[in-house]
C-alpha cells in the first residue's frame, strides 16, 4: 500500500454463520502514536469489538505509528476519502475548527473525572458536532492524558525558567500563545518528525504526556521533566462524512456501540498508563523529574490567565460557561 493511493474500502468474504459470500466494509484507520498507548490500545480494542458486533461484516485495519500518513497529512488523506478514519490531536482539529481550542486552554481540567464529564457531556457532543460542516462524522472524544514540560536545558518551576528557550509545539494558535506568554519561542513539528528533531537539538523541550513522552523515547534527549498537568491532549474520533452516510443503519448502530465502549474504556485506560510510565520513568537515574506544587503551578495559571480572556473574547463566553457547568 501506497500513502496517496485510493484505498478500496470493500472486499468478498465468507460469512461462517450465514453460509455465504458477503461484501465486508473495510475500514482504514490510521493514527499516529505507538500501538503501546492509550490511542493505540483504543484503536485496537474498538477493531475488535466492531469485528465482533458485525459477525466480521465490518473489518477494522489499524495503521499505527503514522505508516499510512504524518499527522499534518491525515486529515487531508480522510476528506479525500484515502483512508476512513483518524484520530488526530485536539490541537490539529483547531486549524479547521478554531473554536475547538477551548479544550487547549492551559489548566482547563482539573483532573481525569472533568474530562470525562466534558467529553462526554454537552461540549463534547456540540463541538462533534462542528465536524459535519468540514465533511466529517466525530465519533467521540478518546483521551490519552495531561500536558507536561520536557526539557534538556534546565527544570522548568518559574515560569521564567521558560525565557528564550524553544519549544516543539502541536499546530494550534492557543498553544503557540502559552509559550510565548512565557517568553519561549514556540515551533510548529508534526509528530513523527520530534524523535529526530530533539536529538538534533532543533529545540530545546516540549511539552506532552508521559504515555508519548516514554513510548517514543523522547526522555532520551530530555532528561528533565516537569510535572505541570497545565494541558491535556484529547483526541476526535472522526470518520469520512460521505462513506459513514453510506454505511447500512444497522452497521452505524453496531459502529456506534463499539465507540461507546472503546471510549468508557480509553478513558479509564489512559490515566493508569500514564501513571505506571511515570513510575517507570522515575527509575530512570538519568532524569530529573519535579512536581509542580500548587503554588508554582498557581504562577503558571496566573501568566495564562490573558488566554482565557481572549478566547472569550473571539469565540464568545458559551463554551467555557458549559464547561465550568460540567
Ligand atoms: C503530538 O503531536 O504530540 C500528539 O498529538 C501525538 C498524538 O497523537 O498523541
Amino acid at each position: 500500500m501506497f500513502v496517496g493511493q485510493k484505498q478500496t474500502s470493500n472486499q468478498i468474504v465468507y460469512d461462517e454463520e450465514q453460509k455465504g459470500l458477503h461484501e465486508q466494509i473495510v475500514i482504514y484507520f490510521s493514527h499516529v502514536v505507538a500501538e503501546n498507548t492509550p490511542k493505540g490500545l483504543a484503536a485496537q480494542k474498538f477493531a475488535e469489538l466492531v469485528e465482533e458486533k458485525t459477525n466480521g461484516r465490518v473489518k477494522i485495519e489499524v495503521f499505527p505509528n503514522g505508516s499510512l500518513y504524518s499527522d499534518d497529512e491525515e486529515i487531508d488523506a480522510l476528506l479525500r476519502g484515502d483512508i476512513q478514519m483518524i484520530a488526530p490531536s485536539v490541537s490539529k482539529v483547531t486549524q479547521l475548527l478554531p473554536e475547538w481550542q477551548v479544550l487547549d486552554l492551559p489548566f482547563i481540567f482539573e483532573n481525569y473525572d472533568d474530562v470525562e464529564r466534558v467529553f462526554t457531556g454537552n461540549v463534547g457532543k456540540s463541538l462533534l458536532a462542528m465536524l459535519e460542516k468540514k465533511g466529517m462524522k466525530g465519533l467521540a472524544l478518546w483521551g490519552n492524558g495531561f500536558k507536561q514540560m520536557t526539557s534538556n536545558r534546565r527544570l522548568l518551576i518559574e515560569p521564567s525558567d521558560f525565557s528564550g528557550l524553544k519549544f516543539r509545539v502541536m499546530p494550534s494558535e492557543i498553544i503557540e500563545k502559552q509559550f510565548q506568554l512565557l517568553g519561549a519561542k514556540p515551533i510548529v513539528v508534526p509528530f513523527d518528525r520530534v524523535y529526530e528533531s530533539l536529538e538534533k537539538h532543533e529545540f530545546d523541550g516540549q511539552e506532552n504526556t508521559i504515555s508519548n513522552i516514554y513510548s517514543k523515547n523522547f526522555y532520551q534527549f530530555q532528561t528533565y521533566l516537569t510535572i505541570s498537568n497545565h494541558g491535556y491532549l484529547g483526541y476526535a474520533v472522526i470518520v469520512n462524512k460521505h462513506f459513514w452516510d453510506k454505511l447500512p443503519k444497522d452497521i452505524q448502530q453496531k459502529i456506534t456501540e463499539a465507540m461507546q465502549e472503546t471510549s468508557a474504556w480509553n478513558l479509564k485506560q489512559s490515566k493508569k498508563q500514564n501513571e505506571a510510565e511515570l513510575a517507570k520513568m522515575k527509575q530512570n537515574p538519568q532524569m530529573h523529574i519535579y512536581e509542580l506544587t500548587e503554588k508554582e503551578q498557581k504562577a503558571w495559571k496566573q501568566k495564562f490567565a490573558p488566554l482565557y480572556n481572549e478566547f472569550e473574547r473571539e469565540f464568545g463566553s458559551k463554551l467555557l460557561r458549559q464547561i465550568k457547568a460540567e
